[in-house]
């Protein structure tokens, strides 16, 4: 494993996916103390203020087809849960697919990037990207973000326990990534899950739908009931919880 520090990036998972372009090894690390582009899902932006974030990207290359590539993000999810609670004795639970959440609010998220081999139709390689928010940041937080945003600290952590943490997900994350396809972390996903029989809002582009949220299937969908009493089994999008 070769880990690569920077002070500030545009992106670790663009400088990641320039690297694993340019032919760089499995188990690259790019790490940064800040971005200025930190990107999120569903061409989100994601906040990573100097120093008050962990925010790494793995490039990985696994033999796998596109449509297991969310096996990535979920195993990770369950990896990163995992090391807050043995390096800060928190349990974070899952936001269906990819956000981890203390006392309500979002403390991580995960954007798995990937490209793939035309010729073989599996993927070239696969670039992890992990956002922890550790505490508060000096700098004036969005408005928009303060009341989703948590933190894993209350003060500042030491770069010791930011050390830990990043050594405990890979090393976990390791282990599930070695039989990726053996989905060994699904009963740990859905333990961890928050939205077991929670009311939710299905957000499809403009439109959201009401809903119960009933649990997480083999395949890391989420199965919801609609008022009008239909089911779906929901493979990507976003839901939020109704409170
Ligand atoms: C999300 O919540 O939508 C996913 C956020 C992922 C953020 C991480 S921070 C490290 C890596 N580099 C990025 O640009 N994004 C990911």
């Amino acid at each position: 494993m070769t880990i690569i520090e920077f002070d500030r990036i545009d992106s670790t998972n663009l400088e990641a996916k320039r690297l694993a372009s340019g032919g760089k090894d499995e188990w690259t690390v790019v790490m940064a103390n800040s971005q200025n582009m930190g990107r999120g899902r569903l061409g989100r932006s994601f906040f990573s203020p100097e120093g008050s974030g962990l925010y790494m990207s793995v490039i990985l290359r696994p033999k796998i087809t596109p449509a297991d590539a969310q096996l990535i993000t979920v195993a990770a999810a369950v990896a990163v849960s995992r090391a807050i609670e043995k390096v800060f004795s928190r349990r974070a639970g899952i936001k269906w697919v990819n956000d981890l959440i203390l006392d309500g609010k979002k403390i991580c998220g995960i954007l798995t990037e990937s490209a793939l081999d035309p010729k073989s139709g599996m993927l070239e390689y696969a670039v992890l990207g992990i956002g922890i928010n550790l505490f508060a940041p000096k700098e004036k937080m969005p408005d928009e973000l303060k009341d989703i945003v948590g933190f894993v600290c209350d003060s500042e952590c030491t770069a010791s326990k930011k050390q830990q943490l990043t050594e405990e997900i890979l090393r976990i994350f390791k282990q599930y990534y070695d039989g990726l396809t053996e989905r060994s972390y699904l009963e740990e996903y859905r333990d961890r899950s928050v939205l077991k029989n929670t009311p939710v809002t299905v957000i499809k582009g403009d439109k959201r739908r009401n809903a119960l949220a009933h649990g997480i299937d083999e395949s890391f969908r989420l199965e919801v009931e609609y008022a009008d009493g239909t089911q779906e089994s929901l493979s990507g999008g976003e839901v939020s919880i109704r409170l």
